[in-house]
């Protein structure tokens, strides 16, 4: 079973690496840039407060590569451009990322100086390492915390699964279609759990009207989930447990901590919090904003294979190759399964803001 600790995707900037295989991240990202640019001109145009003379900025999941400083980035940015228009001196900066300690920092440490400009606002760095669900920073210290793509990673598959030795995922199909509602309804109520949890956490650490931005990989909103967000990867996996590449038992007993929400069940968290007000939230397609002549069966694959291989290989050993050579003979013989399989997932962007 998955504990926080194997969690981390693929490092370096090799061909596997997460920093080479992040597009779908990517994309989301440059949604979210509107929504940060709007959290920072609330910020600093507070009624109540002048413009702060020191802002905290932190990346929650932060990863690797490229996106590793793209939010930041933005925000970093639009207090700049907020500044230079009112012509005031910018505020000094601090800015975070976080993710759990196995993450590829040495990667992301040496990219950090790029948020240095001569021109810009004073910006101080750190790396602040360790779960989302646990406290990350001092009370009423931070102003805007932003997340891509990784709150949808649980702190844990749910126990009542694990403890049951129940599958997440059944390979018989008959067998899967009664037991997801079970199933689903144990990972939604962890992610009830963590993500109120993480509410909790981040409205101690926030200043009053501090903002989040997130976006979290879950689905479009048709009432029940009826499929498991790793489905994707669960299929390609469970084909290779019937063609005897991966042990059945094996499979039974794999567990990925992901669940994918939806945007009325995150609103009703966030409701029954009550620490946060909600700004926005908005959802798109899982694919949209990719140019569609990269979503080829290889390039998924490699993109699968960049977030779960750490993961994968943990429970059944290094069968990666094997993995996306199975995934693009699938989705090779039919591409129409590609768009399907991505259909009922959806990237949700949310804007929320703690009382002042
Ligand atoms: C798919 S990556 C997204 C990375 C980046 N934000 C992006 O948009 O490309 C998800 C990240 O969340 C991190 N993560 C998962 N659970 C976490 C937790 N409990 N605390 C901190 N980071 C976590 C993973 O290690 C991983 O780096």
């Amino acid at each position: 079973m998955a504990s926080k600790q194997m969690v981390h995707m693929n490092q370096g900037q090799g061909e596997r690496s997460y920093a080479r295989n992040s597009g779908i991240q990517n994309a989301q990202q440059n949604r979210m840039k509107l929504l940060i640019e709007r959290a920072i001109i609330n910020l600093c145009s507070s009624s109540t407060t002048l413009l702060p003379d020191k802002m905290v900025i932190a990346d929650l999941g932060c990863s690797s590569g490229p996106n590793a400083l793209a939010l930041v980035s933005v925000a970093v940015e639009a207090i700049h451009d907020y500044c230079l228009q009112l012509q005031q001196p910018p505020p000094e900066l601090c800015v975070f990322l976080n993710d759990l300690p196995d993450n590829d920092f040495n990667t992301v440490v040496k990219s950090l100086v790029t948020l240095r400009r001569c021109d810009g606002p004073v910006v101080v760095t750190g790396i602040a390492p360790g779960s989302f669900y646990e406290r990350l920073f001092t009370s009423s210290s931070v102003h805007l915390v932003c997340s891509s793509s990784s709150l949808h990673w649980l702190s844990k598959a749910p126990e009542v699964l694990t403890r049951n030795q129940i599958p997440a995922y059944y390979i018989d199909e008959h067998a899967r279609r009664e037991k997801l509602p079970m199933v689903l309804g144990a990972y939604e109520q962890q992610f009830r759990k963590d993500f109120r949890h993480f509410l909790e956490l981040r409205a101690k650490e926030l200043v009053p009207g501090g903002q989040m931005v997130v976006s979290i990989i879950g689905r479009h909103s048709d009432g029940i989930a009826h499929f498991h967000i790793w489905d994707i990867l669960a299929q390609v996996l469970s084909l290779m447990a019937s063609e005897g590449v991966i042990d059945k038992a094996k499979f039974d007993s794999f567990y990925v901590p992901v669940y994918g929400t939806s945007k009325e069940d995150i609103r009703e968290v966030i409701q029954e919090e009550g620490s946060f007000s909600i700004k926005e939230i908005l959802v798109h397609d899982f694919l949209s904003g990719l140019d569609n002549t990269l979503v080829t069966p290889s390039w998924i694959a490699n993109q699968i294979r960049a977030v779960y291989e750490q993961i994968v290989v943990q429970h059944f050993g290094d069968v990666m190759d094997e993995f996306v050579r199975i995934a693009e003979r699938r989705w090779g013989l039919d591409r129409s399964l590609l768009q399907e399989e991505h259909a009922g997932l959806a990237m949700l962007t949310l804007s929320v803001a703690k009382a002042r």
